[in-house]
C-alpha cells in the first residue's frame, strides 16, 4: 500500500489530519517517508555546506572561540542537528583540527532522522567515532555547542488560517473523489493565541520550536546552540509549506513521501519563546552578515590565492553564501544560550 493510500485510511478512519501529522507522515513515515526512504539533498535542494567549504569551516572556528566562552569545559558535546551528507561537520573539525585541546574534550553527536544519511555521516565522519542519535530529545545532558543548519525548517508546521469567526486550521482531508485535499477545522489547542502575535491572515507555526526552547531552559550544563535556516526576522511567515522535488517546487499533496516538505521558520517567535523560557537569544542575524563577521572574506582571499585556477569556482560559491540576492539575507541565525555567558562571537552588528 502506498503511503498516499494508507494517509487517505487514516482520514478515512480519523477524519482529516492536521497539516503538522501530514508532514510528519511524509517526512518520517518509517517505511515510505522521504527522510526514510532517499536522501534528497544535492537532487532536490543545495544547502550552505554542499556549496562551500567555508561555511563549515567558519562554524568550526566559531565553535572553538564559543567553547572557551564556555570555560574549556572537558569533555564536552559537539552536537549537530540534521548533519545531511555530514559536509558541514568534516569541515567544522578539519579547520578546528588545529585546536587540539578542543579535539580532546569533544565528544561528537549527530541527530539524524534519515538512515541512509546516517550511514553517509558514519563513513564521512568515522575517525571522530560519533554518537548518532535519531531524535533530537535524547541528547545527554553536559557541556554543549550544537550546531543546526537548514534542520528547523523540516520540523512539522500546524497551519492557521483567519476566518470571520476566528482562528481555524487547515487540515488534510479527501475529496469527493478520494484525492487529498486542504480544507478547515476548528482548531484544538492555544497555539493560534500564542503564535498570532503581528499576525496577519495566514500563520504557520512549529510546535517544536517551543520544545526546543523549553528543554534547553532545562538543561543545566553550559550550551551553546547556533541555528541558521530560512525564515522572516521580524514577522510571522505566514503560509509557507512547499514540497521540492528534483530542484522543482511541487505540489505538496501530489506525492506524500517522494517530495520534501518545509516551511520557513519563525525566527521571531523562537526568540520570544527562548526568551520567555529564560535563555538569551543572539540575533537573529542574516547569515550574510554572520559569515562576514565570521572572516569569510579573508578565507576567501586565502582559497584563491591557493588555488588560482578555480578561482572563479570558489568566488561564485562564496558569494552564493552571502550575497543578499542568493543566501544572505534569506537565511537567519540565531544563537540560544544558557544566561550568564558572554554573547556569543560574530553576532555583535546588529541583524543586518
Ligand atoms: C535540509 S537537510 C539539511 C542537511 C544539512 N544540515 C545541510 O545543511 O546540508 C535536513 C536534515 O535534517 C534531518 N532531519 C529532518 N528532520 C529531522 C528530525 N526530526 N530529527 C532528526 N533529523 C532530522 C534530515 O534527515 C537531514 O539530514
Amino acid at each position: 500500500m502506498t503511503l498516499r493510500d494508507r494517509i487517505a485510511e487514516i482520514i478515512q478512519g480519523e477524519g482529516p489530519i492536521p497539516v503538522s501529522t501530514y508532514m510528519a507522515l511524509c517526512l518520517h513515515d518509517p517505511q515510505a517517508g522521504y527522510y526514510s526512504t532517499q536522501s534528497g539533498l544535492g537532487r532536490d535542494f543545495i544547502t550552505a555546506p554542499e556549496i562551500s567549504q567555508v561555511f563549515g569551516e567558519l562554524l568550526g572556528l566559531w565553535a572553538v572561540h564559543e567553547w572557551h566562552a564556555l570555560g574549556a569545559p572537558s569533555p564536552f558535546i559537539l552536537a549537530e542537528l540534521g548533519p545531511g551528507h555530514g559536509s558541514l561537520m568534516c569541515d567544522a573539525l578539519r579547520a578546528a583540527s588545529r585546536h587540539a585541546d578542543f579535539m580532546a574534550a569533544m565528544q561528537l553527536w549527530l541527530v539524524e532522522a534519515s538512515p541512509k544519511l546516517r550511514a553517509v555521516q558514519k563513513e564521512r565522519l568515522a575517525r571522530f567515532d560519533p554518537h548518532h542519535i535519531d531524535d533530537w530529545r535524547a541528547l545527554p545532558e553536559a557541556p554543549a555547542i550544537t550546531l543546526a543548519n537548514e534542520f528547523l525548517d523540516c520540523l512539522p508546521a500546524r497551519q492557521f488560517v483567519r476566518t470571520g469567526h476566528g482562528w481555524a486550521e487547515r487540515v488534510v482531508g479527501l475529496d469527493p473523489s478520494g484525492g487529498l485535499c486542504f480544507g478547515l477545522a476548528e482548531p484544538a489547542g492555544d497555539e493560534p493565541r500564542e503564535a498570532s502575535e503581528g499576525a496577519a491572515g495566514e500563520l504557520d507555526v512549529q510546535p517544536a520550536l517551543g520544545e526546543i526552547a523549553e528543554r534547553l531552559a532545562a538543561r543545566e550544563a553550559p550550551f551553546r546552540a547556533l541555528f541558521i535556516d530560512y525564515g522572516p526576522m521580524t514577522d510571522p511567515p505566514g503560509e509557507t509549506l512547499r514540497a521540492f522535488l528534483e530542484n522543482e517546487q511541487v505540489d505538496p499533496l501530489a506525492d506524500p513521501g517522494r517530495a520534501d516538505l518545509t516551511v520557513d521558520v519563525d525566527f521571531a517567535r523562537f526568540s520570544r519563546l527562548a526568551r520567555a523560557r529564560g535563555l538569551d537569544v543572539a540575533g537573529p542575524v542574516q547569515q550574510g552578515a554572520l559569515l562576514r563577521q565570521l572572516g569569510i572574506q579573508a578565507r576567501l582571499d586565502q582559497l584563491v590565492a591557493a588555488n588560482p585556477d578555480e578561482a572563479q569556482t570558489i568566488f561564485h560559491a562564496v558569494s552564493r553564501l552571502v550575497d543578499p540576492d542568493a543566501m544572505g539575507a534569506r537565511f537567519k541565525a540565531v544563537c540560544l544560550s544558557n544566561p550568564g555567558l558572554p554573547a556569543p562571537a560574530a553576532f555583535e552588528t546588529g541583524p543586518g
